[in-house]
């Protein structure tokens, strides 16, 4: 059976986790591909409002299976606290929650050398969540780092001696001020990797293979956003991983032809947390009703996102980079009221108008060309059929199709997993 992928096509929080959640009954496995704890995925149902960091978003429905990739670096420390979180939903994880032996382990050293190397960038720090998860994927590819399978082995306590030390040798490197005590924080460490160790690590790749020889439906679920890709984001104000469609193949083992579907998911306007380029944003009280209505604040962090218009330039590369099949827009219920709305649909750059991402897409560079729309008064988030909706978001709406050939088949007006509109 074909795999299907789901990511986010903008700078990440578009929605992700709860439509992972709403399409979990059509799939037997979701598997997480990249990221770490740096993610935050929100679900609500049935009165419940949970926020995952790296367990996949299927997590509650008992009949799936949820795997982390090998592409995903795991924090055993957040992990531990993530199954605690859950303990009062009754879930039982040792059939349905799998971890990939070579998934890499974020150290406690890898979170204090994120921190190190932020605080000596000064102003140019990139804005992490400091969850250590670009120290831990420059282990990964520097082939020092230390992998879930080697907690099985009985010298992986060595491997791991020698990393802190070389990791503490490096935070006295940065020369900047960060207090810590490692004593205390290897307790936590050891202590939780010993509570992971009653989950099931598999080799992934071997069981996705089969699982797809079994005729399983597989849905590969994204973390961060297109445009925090490693390589094709807004670099290096981006993430340490592939969070594009490619990610998928290498974060799973999943060959490229074995892909079906990749639903591309925006939010119907753009936000963004931390620092980098946003040539869309808004620093006037139309940004502030976004961020006000739409309750944009991240979601591991608690920081305010950055809010701002609908970028097409960039969705429309995102689209490109990802080839993405269906797209699903979410939060439409959070532009509501407004008169006027406006999507860029191109950028000035160098004196010339522009259709695609330039290489610098600092404010400086860069002004982006506005269409407007008329706005809709309704409330729209009790709609529950696509035809009811007010014309002038269906016109939103074929705008962006057409602009992106791509149909968009989910609409998403709330937060609960009922509040979705299926085209
Ligand atoms: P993710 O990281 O992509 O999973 O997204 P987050 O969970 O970080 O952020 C999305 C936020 O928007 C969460 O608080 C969701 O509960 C919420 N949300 C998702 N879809 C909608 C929607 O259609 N309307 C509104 N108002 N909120 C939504
Ligand atoms: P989900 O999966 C939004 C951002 C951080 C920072 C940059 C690098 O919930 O969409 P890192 O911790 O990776 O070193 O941070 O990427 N970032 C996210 N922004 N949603 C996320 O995940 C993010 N994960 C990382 O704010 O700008
Ligand atoms: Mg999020």
């Amino acid at each position: 059976m074909a795999v299907d992928l789901l990511l986010g096509l903008q700078w990440g929080d578009e929605g992700k986790g709860k439509i992972v959640d709403y399409l979990t009954k059509n799939y037997n496995i979701i598997a997480r591909f990249q990221g770490g704890p740096n993610a935050g995925h929100t679900l609500e149902f049935d009165g419940i409002k949970h926020v995952l960091h790296t367990i996949p978003s299927g997590i509650f429905h008992k009949e799936a299976v949820n795997v982390v990739g090998n592409g995903v670096v795991i924090d055993p420390v957040i992990f531990q606290k993530e199954l605690n979180a859950l303990a009062k939903f009754n879930l039982d994880f040792k059939e349905t929650l799998l971890i990939s032996r070579k998934a890499h382990i974020i150290l406690p050293t890898h979170r204090l050398l994120d921190a190190a190397s932020e605080t000596s960038k000064g102003k140019a720090k990139i804005g992490s969540t400091l969850k250590g998860i670009g120290p831990t994927y420059m282990d990964k590819t520097g082939r020092n780092g230390i992998r879930i399978g080697d907690l099985e082995f009985d010298n992986w306590k060595e491997k791991y001696r020698q990393l802190a030390n070389k990791h503490q040798a490096l935070i006295e490197f940065y020369n900047v001020d960060v207090q810590y005590n490692l004593k205390e924080l290897e307790h936590e460490f050891f202590e939780a990797i010993e509570s992971i160790k009653s989950l099931q690590f598999i080799d992934s790749e071997e069981y996705l293979h089969q699982a797809q020889i079994d005729n399983k439906t597989i849905l590969a679920e994204g973390a961060q956003g297109s445009l925090l890709d490693i390589d094709f984001g807004t670099y290096p104000f981006v993430t340490s991983s592939n969070t594009t469609a490619a990610g998928a193949c290498t974060g799973l083992g999943i060959a490229p032809n074995k892909i079906k579907n990749v639903f591309g998911i925006f939010k119907a306007y753009t936000t963004r947390v931390g620092s980098g380029p946003f040539p869309t944003e808004l620093f006037d009280e139309d940004g502030a009703r976004m961020a006000k209505v739409g309750n944009e604040f991240g979601a591991t962090t608690g920081r305010p996102r950055r809010c701002g218009w609908l970028d097409l330039v960039a969705l429309k590369y995102a689209v490109q980079v990802n080839g993405v099949t269906e797209l699903m827009m979410m939060k439409g219920d959070v532009l509501s009221g407004f008169k006027t709305l406006k999507v860029c649909v191109a950028y000035k750059y160098k004196g010339e108008e522009i259709q695609h991402l330039p290489y610098n897409i600092e404010a400086e560079n860069l002004e982006p060309v506005y269409k407007e729309f008329k706005g809709w008064k309704e409330d729209i988030s009790k709609h529950s059929d696509f035809d009811s909706l007010p014309q002038t978001l269906k016109d939103y709406i074929k705008f962006i199709e057409d602009e992106l050939h791509v149909p968009i088949k989910i609409v998403s007006v709330g937060p609960d997993r009922k509040e979705t509109i299926l085209r």
